[in-house]
């Protein structure tokens, strides 16, 4: 059953909080510690169903996964060790989850048949496909039409390969690089964009020989060298800045609040959103920045701001690409006009974000309209409210909507909250500490 809820006008948000652990690099300590020798131990692991997908994918191919006082530990089998579970391997809601294992599967011989929910297997796989083929993984996808569920054979046979990635996409790179692991010589993935490096900052840590190489205009190529030995580590997985948007606009909206969320990844692959409310005014300061665990990391202390609207450059995209629901909603609050370019990629993420995007603020009586793949939001300091917004399955669209709900002049309710578990399951108690009017009707 559906669980509506409502988020309603609030004032003086303030306190210090944590965000929980960083989505993408939970995902990748589980499944750089199932493929290294020795045991991986993981602090602020993010417990949210996306990540609990993938240590299930990892444990039911082989590794152990067990949980003591906030740490989990994965024993990990090897590169190549692993082997085929006895069901599905079911991911849930998570594309991250599905498409890096489907690396990972493509260098085992073995068949495993790849599933999730009603939302993933509307998203689409040939992205991962296409190079994994090359490399010499084996599919049943139709050639126009390559979504889950899916039963895909791997190989100890894989080729290297070097692939221009025709759009800059973290989780393809990723898929890409974890089969390379598994095949001998050099394979090289090209991005037209830096999208986020957590897998080759990892794999760097477990030991894995990685070189990447700057190619202009943003360009990046980036090489593993196959038949590679994995070590277990120890991860502190930081704070995670995709959850953190979410508080950061809650302050900047809710008049005269002040608060600190600390230990934030500041991976600067994930800053754009950052960046963006800086340019439109917004007050952040960055509090004792540091290093943990090879990521750059800082307290972000955020105050009530008079936003100006922006242009945010595609080029940008990547390093928020996540952010953009919530940084619409922002825009909304903003005085002018704030342009959005280049956002295709949104179209095919757990949901349709330009279009839910579009529709929730025109509900909420934000002048706002999509031109092919930019949108723009007209701001006018104030929003109205009072609306019923669909979050059709979307973890971030939901988020977006009772933040903006904060600030608006009315109630505005999302009508199910639930996929909120797939990424921030603290949400609604932290942003209730911290003072917000959340309520479920
Ligand atoms: C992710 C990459 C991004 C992002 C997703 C997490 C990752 O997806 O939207 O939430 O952890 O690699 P794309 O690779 O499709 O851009």
């Amino acid at each position: 059953m559906k669980q509506p809820l409502t988020a309603s006008p609030s004032a003086r948000l303030s306190g210090r909080i944590r965000v929980p652990g960083d989505k993408s690099i939970s995902h990748r300590a589980l499944i750089l510690g199932a493929l290294a020798t020795g045991t991986t131990r993981i602090a602020g692991l993010l417990e949210a169903e996306d990540v609990a997908a993938t240590a299930g994918a990892v444990a039911a191919l082989g590794a152990e996964v067990e949980r003591s006082n906030g740490t989990v530990a994965v024993k990990g089998q090897g590169v190549g060790g692993l082997r085929a579970p006895s069901t599905a391997l079911d991911f849930g809601n998570s594309g991250t989850g599905s498409r890096l294992m489907l690396g990972v599967i493509a260098g085992h011989d073995m068949q495993v048949e790849v599933t999730g929910d009603a939302s993933l297997r509307r998203r689409p796989m040939g992205r991962v496909l296409a190079p994994l083929a090359a490399m010499g993984l084996k599919t049943d996808a139709e050639a126009d039409r390559a979504t889950l569920p899916l039963i895909v054979s791997g190989t100890t046979d894989l080729m290297p390969i070097v692939y221009d990635l025709p759009l800059p996409s973290a989780q393809v790179k990723s898929a890409v690089l974890l089969a390379g692991l598994h095949a001998p010589g050099r394979t090289t993935v090209v991005e037209p964009l830096a999208a986020r490096d957590h897998t080759e900052r990892m794999l760097t840590f477990f030991g894995a020989e990685i070189a990447t190489e700057d190619r202009g205009e943003g360009a990046r190529a980036v090489t593993v060298s196959g038949d590679a030995e994995l070590h277990g580590a120890s991860i502190e997985v930081p704070g995670d800045p995709s959850s953190a948007a979410f508080l950061i606009a809650a302050a900047l909206i809710a008049p005269g609040s002040d608060i600190v969320i600390e230990g934030v990844l500041l991976n600067p692959t994930r800053t754009g959103f950052i960046e963006t409310v800086l340019e439109m005014g917004g007050n952040i300061e960055i509090l004792d920045r540091r290093d943990e665990g090879g990521e750059p990391v800082g307290d972000l202390r955020v105050r009530t701001s008079a936003l100006k609207g922006v242009r945010v450059p595609a080029d940008r995209a990547p390093s928020m690409i996540d952010e953009y629901p919530i940084l619409a909603c922002l825009a909304a609050f903003a005085e002018g006009e704030t342009a959005m370019e280049g956002l295709a990629e949104l179209k095919v993420k757990e949901s349709d974000r330009l279009a839910a995007t579009e529709a929730g603020l025109a509900a909420c009586g934000v002048s706002v309209r999509v031109e092919g793949d930019d949108l723009f939001v007209e701001g006018r300091g104030e929003v109205a409210g009072g609306a019923r917004v669909e979050t059709l399955m979307d973890h971030r669209i939901a988020m977006a909507f009772l933040t903006l709900g904060l600030g608006a002049r009315a109630p505005v309710t999302v009508d199910d909250a639930r996929m909120i578990g797939t990424s921030f399951p603290g949400f609604v108690p932290l942003m209730t500490r911290l003072g917000a009017n959340l309520a479920s009707c």
